[in-house]
């Protein structure tokens, strides 16, 4: 059987690393993958949102499936094209993965399906949105429509902020065509948790609850990034939240959708803030989390693949997914300097070490091989992983692995779940 997975990021080394694991005698292929995928997988040296030269690549391969990693690709319309031309693929399709591509749209559909969410107002100009933000007050958080690599959301608690982010948007211009549309939006406070579903355009299956860590540096100070670390499961998560979320949140919108003649396939994600009123969604990601995935799949039991599988074909309503009782963290290990500018091509030294520990597993991120010597490559560098029966164990090995690889000027949290572990202490 052969498998094509579209991304480079630890997101698609772990889905590639979980079908190997069930899947020995499958051939996967990366396009265009990194240094870790290169050794369980073919890399394919197409950037993920090159898709015409993707599409091209499948139609001459005929790969048996295609998964879809990253927003970008699913958003310009690659499930579109690749379904098209006879290649069953998972994700969304362009017009399902608005979800996450048009922050007007989410908020259309959440207003529609009648979905608890901040208020918000649409702007185009900086008299409309000086205006908003008077009508909401301070704090007040104001984002653009598009996407925008993760960075086109400002919170602002000071009018300084207030001035920084109207210079951002409306001078600078720094987020071009994303934020044609702006929208000021009403500050929710609460605790943030997100939860992701399987979904086969009816049925949707939710997947165990993970928590990722934003901020660059301890105490979830210094600036947001693409995630620092995460764990599974977050016991801010109860079952009773997950019962709410699954007939407030993503039961409405699969059917608002199906309403409006989307058929949403493949995996919902719902960024939540879980206020005193119960939770209310923050986004919507139209993909796997990034580096959630990372310690949500090592606790999948069942077959990744035949799940994917079934979210194509619509028939979830026929599965079970069972999912380890054991814990697993993530610690990400980035390039210094990240999320602004770091070097790149940095040996890395360690890498071999890690086979000893029992339950850890480096996801590469930002790597490449150079010569036969991995190197740095982006700003997220590698997800140390461990598994264990118990968070506090799964972060101890976690961090007995980052400590045995090294890199120059490397950069990592050194609290990655704690506030769970406390949280569960506070719970005993
Ligand atoms: P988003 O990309 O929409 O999830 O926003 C990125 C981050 O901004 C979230 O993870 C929150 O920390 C924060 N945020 C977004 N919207 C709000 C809101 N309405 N109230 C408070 N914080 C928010
Ligand atoms: N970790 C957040 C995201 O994948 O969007």
């Amino acid at each position: 059987m052969k498998i094509l997975i579209i991304g480079d990021g630890g997101r698609e080394h772990a889905i590639a690393w979980k079908i190997q694991k069930d899947n020995p005698e499958a051939e996967l292929f990366c396009a265009p993958g990194n240094a870790g995928t290169d050794v369980i997988a073919e890399n394919i040296p197409i950037k993920a949102d090159d898709i015409m030269e993707i599409v091209s690549w499948a139609v001459e391969n005929k790969p048996d499936i295609a998964i879809v990693g990253p927003e970008m690709p699913l958003c310009l319309g690659v499930v579109d094209e690749l379904t098209k031309r006879g290649i069953p693929t998972f994700g969304p399709s362009k017009a399902a993965a608005q979800l996450e591509g048009s922050k007007k749209f989410a908020k259309e559909i959440m207003i529609s399906a009648q979905v608890p969410t901040a208020r918000s107002t649409v702007v185009r100009t900086e008299k409309e949105a000086r205006a908003a933000v008077e009508d909401y007050g301070i704090p007040v958080v104001i984002k653009a429509d598009g996407l925008a690599a993760g960075k086109g959301v400002s919170v602002c608690t000071t009018p300084a902020e207030i001035d920084d982010a109207m210079k951002t948007f409306f001078v600078d211009q720094a987020f071009g065509e994303a934020a044609d549309e702006i929208l000021v939006e009403e500050y929710l406070v609460g605790e943030e948790a997100s939860i992701l579903a399987f979904v086969d355009g009816k049925n949707f299956i939710p997947l165990v609850s993970a928590q990722d860590h934003k901020r660059l540096q301890n105490d979830d100070k210094g600036p947001n990034t693409g995630g620092m670390g995460s764990y599974s499961p977050a016991p801010c998560v109860t079952p009773d939240m997950m019962a709410v979320v699954q007939s407030q949140v993503f039961k409405p919108v699969v059917e608002e959708l199906n309403i409006r003649g989307i058929t949403y396939k493949g995996i919902l994600y719902a960024g939540l803030m879980l206020t005193r009123n119960g939770p209310k969604v923050l986004e919507f990601n139209c993909r796997f989390g990034d580096p959630e995935t990372q310690s949500i799949l090592p606790r999948m039991k069942s077959s990744l693949l035949e799940v994917m599988q079934a979210c194509i074909n619509g028939d979830l309503n026929k599965i079970k997914i069972d999912w380890s009782d054991d814990s697993c963290a993530c610690v990400v290990m980035a390039s210094g300097g990240y999320p602004g500018r770091y070097e790149t091509e940095v040996p890395i030294e360690g890498l071999d070490e890690i086979s000893k520990l029992e339950g850890v597993t480096v996801f590469h991120a930002g790597t490449k091989r150079l010569n036969e010597t991995v190197v740095t490559d982006g700003g997220r560098v590698l997800g140390v992983t461990a598994i264990a029966p118990t968070l506090a164990e799964a972060v101890s090995h976690a961090y007995q692995g980052v400590l045995k690889i090294s890199f120059s000027d490397a950069n990592y949290r050194t609290d990655i779940a704690q506030r769970a572990l406390k949280q569960k202490d506070k719970n005993k």
